[in-house]
């Protein structure tokens, strides 16, 4: 996706904040243009917004841009979250975690009274699964928890290569909350809600990067222009 398809997916999202939201910021590439344009309109002079980061970098981001910021302990409830997607499908379940940011994102999204996702429109698949499964996971016991989570998704008719993801360090990748990640390459996941379901009975499991019943609203964006799409998208895919 060009950066300047990103961006306009951004901009078509800092449409839905209004002054005195309360806003998750999400993390990525897609979600950065989204920081830097609600940046500028709160320096034109949208008032009172207040900004929960879903990672360090979106908050070190935000920060250095001049977002007012706040946790969930202070807001435990927001207006609107905004985020990208790793993959998308047209009842906008989604695979998310590319970035390692999972977690802190499906908190900070389920927190949040409207979820809008920004995109490129070749995010949106008919089966999720291509890109590969994150699964945030605590460091101990991560060989019996990977054994399991393999079990239960086979179970659950998916397989495939399971990889511990490596940090450019050559070290496991460590996420915010000082877990890491495992990658499951299973292609396609035909039962989404099953293979969340199955995983999350596996202790080592912090969270999958099955985003389910969480998008309100997605933004896409392609050459021929942008597309919001709210749930149940009957077009062509
Ligand atoms: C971060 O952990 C992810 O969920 C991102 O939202 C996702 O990887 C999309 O990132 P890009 O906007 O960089 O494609």
């Amino acid at each position: 996706m060009s950066d300047e398809l990103k961006r306009q997916a951004a901009a078509k999202a800092v449409e839905f904040v209004e002054a005195g939201m309360r806003v998750g910021l999400g993390t990525g590439s897609t979600a950065a243009h989204f920081v830097d344009l609600l940046a500028a309109r709160v320096r034109e002079g949208l008032s009172d917004i207040v900004g929960v980061p879903t990672s360090e970098a979106t908050r070190a981001q935000a920060e250095k841009l001049g977002i007012k910021l706040a946790t969930l302990d202070e807001f435990p409830v927001l207006d609107l979250t905004v985020d990208g997607a790793d993959e998308i499908d047209a009842e906008l379940r989604m695979i998310k975690g590319g970035g390692g940011a999972l977690l802190r994102e499906k908190i900070v999204a389920t927190a949040s009274e409207q979820v809008v996702i920004i995109a490129d429109k070749s995010k949106l698949v008919k089966t999720l699964g291509a890109f590969p499964l994150p699964l945030e996971i605590v460091p101990f016991g991560l060989g019996a928890t990977r054994n399991l989570v393999e079990l239960l998704a086979a179970d659950a008719g998916c397989e495939g290569e399971i990889s511990l993801r490596m940090g450019a360090d050559g070290k496991p990748f460590m996420t915010d909350s000082g877990n890491v990640i495992l990658d499951c390459a299973f292609g396609r996941i035909e039962d989404p809600e099953g293979l969340d379901d199955a995983l999350k009975l596996v202790p080592g499991v912090v969270e999958t990067g099955l985003f389910i019943g969480i998008a309100d609203v997605a933004i896409l964006s392609a050459a021929e222009g942008i597309e919001v799409l709210e749930t149940d998208y009957s077009g062509e895919i």
